[in-house]
């Protein structure tokens, strides 16, 4: 395989980078660079020194051709206006929320900016590997979910399909190490304003909120409306969803687990704790597992349900790749085996 990477000197590039190098079936990964051309990737990460040797090219569409596929790792508003062009040549998983919404006037709401063209949105599919597998094989272009959005609802679906928790009663209250915000410093996120710090961010203004409720409607056929809390913990890598929902009449802790592990039986990634065994996030640093706990509260039929990934891989670039996996037919895990790095 002939991979290329846009934005590969942000941290979901170097990501790719890294699970791409111990990919199998990859033979080449190129980098582009809108602003670093001709500088080596070392330079920025010496940590890759002596095992990758690739400079920055400049992002044009002549040097983007002979690609199977193009990884777009870059801010919203690049692949809306690249995609495009790139899927004619190679298949493109696109990281940004660009193509994740499908409503226009949704997209331009929350992400103040115009959206790709209608052609674009109707081609991409929403690549969240355990629940679209069949459209992902047919893509051309994966919008790749968001890392917020992916330990929900992997979390969330399962239960939402099958009506064991109301869900206009979901509470989400997620955390994220700093690395979700990106490479470039922000007094949002450098040391001193993080270090021995909890914050919360973005109260009911987040991005992910319309494409969590997107996707929400989609399995239960209504619309959904969900209250977000996003938090940044002083740690580099992982999140943690913890949700909350009201059980109706008729489900109970036997019928949960039984939907929720059903659900992820054939799944490689997925991994259902037993009733009342919580996951942290270091349990699944660097890998592409998202392990799902849960508790059930009989006293108040509330159901506790705690979703934990690692933001740049199964949030990210560990997705994209699965993604990859599933549209080239490759093995769904391969290049993605490796045990999470604990402690
Ligand atoms: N970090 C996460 O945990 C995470 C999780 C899920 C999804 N995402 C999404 O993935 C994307 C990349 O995130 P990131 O964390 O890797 O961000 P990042 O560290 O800020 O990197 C983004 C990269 O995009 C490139 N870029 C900036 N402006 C560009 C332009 N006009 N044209 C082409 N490239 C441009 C920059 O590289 P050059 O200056 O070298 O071009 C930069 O290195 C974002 O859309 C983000 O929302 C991130």
């Amino acid at each position: 395989m002939k991979t290329a990477i846009i934005g590969a000197t942000g941290y979901g590039g170097i990501e790719l980078i890294r699970l791409l190098s111990n990919h199998p079936s990859v033979e080449q990964i190129a980098v582009f660079s809108s602003s670093q051309q001709g500088v080596k990737m070392t330079d920025s990460y010496p940590h890759i020194s002596e095992r990758f040797f690739e400079s920055l090219q400049d992002i044009s569409i002549e040097a983007l051709q002979g690609f199977d596929v193009i990884f777009l790792s870059t801010p919203p508003g690049v692949s809306a206006e690249w995609s495009s062009k790139l899927s004619a040549a190679a298949k493109v998983i696109d990281l940004s929320g660009d193509l994740r919404i499908n409503d226009p006037a949704e997209y331009e709401k929350w992400y103040g900016r115009e959206t790709a063209s209608k052609e674009i949105l109707n081609k991409a599919v929403y690549g969240l590997s355990e629940w679209n597998r069949e459209q992902i094989k047919e893509a051309q272009i994966i919008a790749n979910p968001g890392c917020y959005p992916t330990a929900v609802l992997l979390g969330m679906i399962p239960l939402v399909k099958s009506g064991a928790v109301d869900a206009a009663t979901i509470i989400i209250d997620a955390k994220s190490g700093t690395t979700g915000a990106g490479r470039s410093a922000s007094a949002m996120t450098h040391y001193s304003e993080m270090n021995d710090n909890l914050k919360i961010y973005k109260v009911n203004e987040h991005k992910h909120i319309p494409e969590i409720e997107q996707e929400l409607a989609g399995f239960l056929n209504d619309t959904v409306t969900i209250t977000l809390s996003t938090h940044l913990v002083p740690m580099t890598r992982g999140m943690m969803a913890t949700m909350y929902a009201s059980v109706p009449e008729g489900f109970d802790e036997q019928k949960i687990k039984e939907i929720l592990e059903s659900s992820y039986k054939n799944t490689p990634f997925v991994r259902v704790r037993p009733h009342k065994q919580m996951p942290s996030t270091r349990e699944v640093n660097a890998s592409n597992f998202c392990d799902i706990g849960w508790v059930y509260d009989e006293r108040t039929k509330r159901l506790t349900l705690v979703s934990v990934i690692d933001n740049l891989v199964k949030g990210a670039s560990g997705q994209a790749v699965q993604n990859m996996n599933i549209m080239f037919g490759l093995e769904e895990t391969a290049g993605l085996n490796g045990l999470p790095v604990f402690p």
